[in-house]
């Protein structure tokens, strides 16, 4: 039993990771799946799909390896945030599709809330803002839509869960209705400071608290898994939202620690160690993971759109047939050309919070071509990212990590990330292992599990692969962010 599986269920795709007893990753799958726009700003996922490909991918890393349950110590699970479902208890079966973070659908229920004197309220116990974002008015949508439903979960026979919760219920059978502390912490309606699920907001919402997964650590018994499924019977010992897997997995574990993952969006988190911190600057409070009934706090910035503007310019623009190419054309930009993107496709996140403005391109010439949109892609990412930095900084005080930990997808690229230390003017650490999602729920389990080393131990495996200094006269930085706060300011005035 020397080998943790980590299932990743990401935003646009499902993957399976072995790591064996000296938490190297031997072995990956991975399976896309179809996005559901069925209106637009509408987001959804098929839950059968999200099932399907997760147990796709971790039979195909447990064949490909060679490998039996009985060589499995614990699965570790991390997943995309705040996408929310309801099931059939009887049946498992969701009663509507999944509603995915991205989804802007609620914005007016929130805008009621809102207009009703709420918001204080809701961010004092849940540390977010009232924002389509975060899984409460999603819950709230599916059960004023689905006819019956309300009734129906009242009396016990349709369940709320995360992505997390959805799979674990299907994995052990049907026997575990669970989450961890820091998945319930982006669903609106849970106490981060109780550490319980919000009698008020719970009411405000209308959302009867017996469809509610129990919360547990992020290292816990979350069940095991039905032998039916892989053969034999696994626990579930780790769980952690993504963003917080990647924290955890990044070693963040010091106050003052900062990380920041560029997948389909970019999400910052800094550590703020047990005392959470209410932002002065439209940062959102969560936790980062809780341990031995102990959370660990943290702000964080959401930003909506990060890879995602490398899969416009391939997807709806079609000038690139790979997102890696991004980083090759970007240098080929235009040095005398200022195209500037401001991707706000599903509106905007941190730190402004607008569901509803649009994407906008400013400095377009007639010599405009796909290097200056692969470079004005990536920059966007920085900008934003920068937007997050001075937010964070400015919460935290002098404090703050002064280098920023990567990882994700883009943080590959050399030239997205010499463009981040540029714009920030700050140092940013690209460790060895990018993988640190995967990695962190697969620590989560395997130190659960008893074959991985504590948290000071783990720490110490934290390795650098390459530091990006900045390279970029102050002044010329200061004033292109400044051209960027403009441009912001213009897509939210529109
Ligand atoms: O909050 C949404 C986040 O968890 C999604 O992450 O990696 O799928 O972009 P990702």
């Amino acid at each position: 039993m020397t080998f943790i599986l980590a299932i990743d269920q990401g935003t646009t795709s499902t993957r399976a990771i072995l790591f064996d007893a000296n938490m190297q990753a031997v072995c990956s799958a991975q399976q896309e799946f179809p996005q559901i726009y069925p209106q637009a700003g509408w987001v959804e996922h098929d839950p059968e799909e999200i099932w399907s490909s997760t147990l796709n991918v971790c039979q195909k890393v447990l064949a490909d390896h060679g490998i039996s349950t009985d060589d499995l110590a614990g699965i570790g699970i991390t997943n995309q945030r705040e996408t929310t479902l309801i099931w059939d208890k009887a049946t498992g079966k969701a009663i509507h599709n999944a509603i995915v973070w991205q989804d802007r659908r609620t914005a007016s229920i929130c805008d009621t809330l809102r207009d009703a004197g709420h918001e204080d309220m809701v961010r004092a116990q849940t540390g977010l803002l009232l924002d389509p974002y975060f899984s409460g008015t999603k819950v709230k949508w599916i059960l004023d839509q689905v006819p019956g439903s309300r009734e129906r979960a009242a009396a016990g026979d349709l369940v709320f869960g995360t992505v997390d919760s959805f799979l674990i219920w299907r994995l052990t059978g049907g026997k575990s209705h669970v989450t961890d502390a820091t998945n319930a912490a982006r669903t609106l309606i849970y106490d981060i400071h109780a550490g319980a699920w919000s009698d008020d907001i719970c009411a405000l919402l209308d959302i009867p608290q017996v469809m509610l997964p129990e919360v547990k650590d992020s290292a816990a018994d979350f069940g095991v898994t039905d032998p039916a499924i892989f053969g034999g019977a696994v626990p579930i010992l780790g769980v952690a939202g993504d963003q917080q897997a990647a924290t955890v997995g990044q070693a963040c574990f010091e106050p003052g620690m900062l990380k920041s993952t560029y997948g389909t969006g970019c999400f910052a988190l800094l550590n703020t160690g047990d005392a959470p911190v209410l932002s002065q600057n439209r940062m959102l409070t969560t936790i980062a993971y809780q341990l031995d009934g102990t959370p660990t706090y943290a702000l964080e910035g959401s930003i909506f759109i990060a890879g995602a503007a490398v899969q416009w310019l391939r997807d709806g623009l079609g000038i690139i047939q790979n997102a890696s190419e991004t980083g090759d054309l970007a240098p080929k930009a235009d040095p005398g050309q200022d195209v500037l993107l401001v991707p706000a496709f599903t509106g905007l996140g941190a730190p402004y919070w607008k569901p509803d403005c649009q994407g906008a391109v400013f400095g377009l010439t007639r010599n405009s071509g796909p290097a200056e949109f692969a470079r004005a892609a990536l920059q966007s990412v920085a900008y934003q990212t920068r937007d997050l930095w001075e937010a964070m900084r400015a919460d935290w005080g002098g404090d703050a990590q002064v280098s920023l930990r990567v990882d994700g997808g883009m943080s590959a690229s050399d030239w997205a990330m010499q463009s981040l230390s540029d714009l920030l003017g700050a140092d940013v650490d690209r460790p060895v292992i990018l993988e640190t999602t995967a990695l962190g729920a697969a620590w989560l389990a395997g130190m659960k599990a008893g074959i991985y080393p504590d948290q000071a131990g783990f720490a110490k495996t934290w390795a650098l692969e390459r530091q990006f200094t900045p390279d970029m006269a102050e002044e010329k930085r200061e004033a292109a962010y400044a051209r960027w706060k403009r441009a912001v300011a213009s897509v939210i005035d529109v």
